[in-house]
């Protein structure tokens, strides 16, 4: 196995290198893993975008001294397809935040989820945070967190970082165990039986772009934009990013749910930041608040 406190060393010594595994589709939560970069000031980055094709990715602890880990929350939940992604890497050890996008919802059990991940394939979760990116259904008429994340968001994504660089110092990542919200069990993961997004040919200039948005590639330009429907996630990054609006959702099921997000998303939530161990006492107890949300 490895010696985490080898890493721990490492942290107090010098500036660091930062790997950043993501996931999103409509690139708010990469935007918010930026913000977060931004504060903790590092000597280099390194990108792994969990919706390219990957191979297993072995995380070396010689040049990476913290791994950000950012999914958008689906269902309360990481979304099936960056689970098996994530599979696929080995921590080796290495401290981790992690990082839940949602979109002005809810966003459940998803860090207890990530948490429970990172420390299966081999990480330290060291915080964890959990920010608001407008909504992948959001559109201009319908608008659910739109423009997130804003100006007062990155703010608090970078102030975030700060406190990872100025708290990094003092963890004993032996003895430490990330307190995250979230009460078992998970909410049963159910696939939306809904049809994709659909273009109208009319505005379609075939420019290709929602086929390079596309994270599970099941869009292809022949004669007609065409789509491969079993696999579609919904994600609404073809729609988002088509520059004639030609894209949309049309299916009555996801209409239906966006609609009642628009009606019933309207107060604006605020970033929640995670960063306590549950192993601290005071006086000599372990603590026992530790957050839940239902
Ligand atoms: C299939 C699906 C399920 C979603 N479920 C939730 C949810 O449970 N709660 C929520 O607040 N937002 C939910 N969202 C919205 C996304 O979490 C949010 O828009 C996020 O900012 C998208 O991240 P990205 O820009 O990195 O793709 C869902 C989006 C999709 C496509
Ligand atoms: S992004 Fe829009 S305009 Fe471009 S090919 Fe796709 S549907 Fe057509
Ligand atoms: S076709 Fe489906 S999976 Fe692909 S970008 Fe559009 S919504 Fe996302």
């Amino acid at each position: 196995m490895y010696n985490s406190m080898i890493y721990t060393n490492n942290l107090t010594n010098k500036s660091m290198n930062i790997q950043i595994i993501y996931f999103s589709p409509t690139g708010t939560t990469k935007k918010i893993l930026e913000g977060i970069v931004k504060g903790i000031t590092p000597k280099s980055t390194n990108f792994t975008n969990l919706m390219a094709p990957q191979i297993n990715l072995d995380i070396d602890g010689n040049s990476t001294d913290l791994v950000l880990i950012g999914v958008p929350t689906y269902a309360n939940r990481i979304p099936p397809e960056a689970i098996v992604e994530l599979k696929k890497i080995n921590g080796n050890g290495i401290a981790a935040v992690l990082v839940a996008v949602y979109g002005n919802n809810k966003f459940g059990t998803i860090l207890l989820e990530m948490k429970e991940m990172a420390k299966k394939i081999g990480f330290i979760p060291i915080a964890a945070a959990a920010f608001i990116g407008e909504h992948s259904f959001s559109t201009e008429k319908m608008p659910i967190a739109f423009g997130r994340p804003d100006t007062e968001d990155m703010n608090k994504a970078q102030s975030f970082g700060e406190s990872i660089k100025s708290k990094i110092k003092d963890i004993n990542l032996a003895n430490f165990d990330l307190q995250v919200p979230g009460k078992l069990p998970h909410r049963e993961w159910n696939k939306i039986p809904a049809q994709p997004p659909e273009t109208d040919e009319n505005l379609c200039i075939k420019c290709g772009k929602c086929v390079e948005a596309c994270p599970v590639n099941i869009i292809s330009i022949t004669e007609s934009v065409n789509n491969d429907q079993p696999k579609c996630i919904f994600c609404c990054a073809c729609v988002k990013i088509c520059p004639t609006s030609a894209r949309s959702v049309t299916d009555a099921k996801l209409l239906e749910i966006r609609e009642r997000l628009y009606n019933n998303c309207k107060e604006r939530k605020e970033p929640e930041m995670f960063l306590e161990n549950t192993n601290d006492e005071v006086f000599g107890q372990p603590l026992t608040n530790k957050p839940q949300i239902n």
